[in-house]
């Protein structure tokens, strides 16, 4: 057997997480050379280190997929969120659950709680966010980052929710208040429910079929009846009636 087969069982028994449901090529390859630029001699070598040292392991976390993100990432969607969906959304709720639910470094919870404060009054916001790697979140919750990652953010947002660190932006503790950060698992644990906007993006792209089918129907379970799952600008769902969902707009979703 194949030594990436066994530590792939191995993390599994470990923290409960199936390397198999990430795309083959790509993640053997991104942990081969882990294994390497750490000087270990193959997989269980690797694994057996993995076990005792926690920066090791948190950093073989850190590299399963990308964390790059950015505020209003693909901003045309997030226009379209505001003027397209948002105001029915606004119109049938009092208060919106809001999930964002591979959150990386904070930038899209974030956003979405700017962007609520063109409808709701701070207090009223609560934007849920959850990322398997809860280094990551630690990172959110600091709150700094550079001027490309605020790029796309509109300019009223910059001037009144952040304050100039050095060459670095700190974003407000009104707005970091408003995030509920969590630990979940998207192909173990259990979803969040009742649901009015889920926002899935850029992480779908590093799993299989079989993953995603898993993942569409849970999606669909966690949201209410009007509720709307906001995926990735290449992360279109090819059938989305196989799940009972149904575009509203590109990239937006619904139930059928
Ligand atoms: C590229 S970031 C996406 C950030 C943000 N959603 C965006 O679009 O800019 C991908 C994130 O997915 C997370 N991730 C990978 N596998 C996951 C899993 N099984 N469950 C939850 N999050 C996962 C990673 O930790 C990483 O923070």
């Amino acid at each position: 057997m194949d030594k990436y087969e066994e530590f792939k069982k191995n993390v599994y028994k470990l923290i409960k997480l199936d390397l198999s449901s990430y795309k083959e090529k790509q993640m053997k390859r991104r942990i081969t050379s882990l294994v390497t630029r750490n000087n270990y001699k193959d997989f269980d070598d690797y694994f057996l280190a993995l076990k005792k040292d926690e920066k090791l392991f948190n950093q073989f976390l850190n590299y399963l997929t990308i964390n790059v993100s950015e505020f209003y990432r693909n901003e045309n969607q997030w226009d379209i969120l505001e003027k397209n969906i948002l105001p029915d959304l606004v119109k049938n709720n009092k208060k919106l659950k809001i999930w964002s639910s591979a959150c990386s470094t904070g930038e899209e919870p974030y956003s979405l709680v700017m962007l609520m404060t063109r409808f709701y009054k701070l207090e009223d916001i609560t934007v849920y966010a959850t990322d398997i790697d809860v280094e990551i979140m630690e990172k959110a919750k600091i709150g700094i980052y550079n001027e490309k990652s605020i790029k796309s953010l509109p300019k009223e947002f910059v001037i009144k929710y952040f304050e100039k660190l050095g060459s670095n932006y700190k974003i407000k503790d009104e707005i970091k208040d408003r995030v509920k950060f969590s630990r979940i698992n998207l192909l173990e644990d259990k979803f969040l429910t009742n649901c009015h906007l889920v926002t899935c993006r850029n992480v779908m792209i590093y799993f299989t079929g079989q993953a995603k089918d898993i993942m569409y129907h849970k999606f669909r379970e966690s949201l209410t009846n009007d509720g709307v799952f906001f995926v990735g600008s290449t992360e279109q769902i090819i059938k989305p009636n196989e799940y009972k969902l149904k575009p509203i707009k590109t990239f937006f979703y619904t139930r059928a």
